[in-house]
């Protein structure tokens, strides 16, 4: 890992949990992932990558896809045993090398707010 998400990873995982509201702009974000997923059927497997405190997930819930069939990453260890306790599958792992999860593995992957925060945001694409 490089030192600019070395970096990246150290703020987050000091963060509070539960933190990243984005105020007012939240719900801009939140209406086109709405606006995305009302089409796609309940029971697929959905990855979130960058997944911090579980935010996108429980709108997931909350649009009727199945907990079990979301799996939560993020390179924050703080994060991911927040959500573990709530009974998500969650893994830490960095968006730039996501080896453990096989290609063609999930249905849809969703990833909010977190290539930014990157040294070679494209690199998270592959
Ligand atoms: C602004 S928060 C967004 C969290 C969540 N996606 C949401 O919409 O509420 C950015 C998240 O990306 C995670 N993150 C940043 N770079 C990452 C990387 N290389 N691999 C995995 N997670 C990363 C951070 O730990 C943090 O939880």
């Amino acid at each position: 890992m490089d030192n600019i998400t070395q970096w990246a990873q150290e703020l987050y995982d000091t963060c509070r949990v539960g933190h990243y509201s984005y105020g007012d702009q939240r719900e801009i974000y939140e209406n086109f992932l709405i606006d995305f997923l009302k089409d796609i059927p309940k029971d697929i497997l959905i990855y979130d990558i960058g997944c911090g405190s579980g935010y996108c997930a429980q709108l997931y819930i909350k649009r009727g896809f199945q907990k079990e069939k979301i799996y939560c990453v993020d390179f924050s260890p703080q994060n991911i045993a927040f959500l573990k306790q709530q009974g998500f599958h969650a893994s830490v792992g960095d968006i730039l090398d996501l080896n453990e999860i096989a290609d063609g593995s999930a249905d849809v992957v969703i990833c909010n707010g977190v290539l930014h925060h990157n040294s070679d945001p494209l690199k998270g694409f592959w």
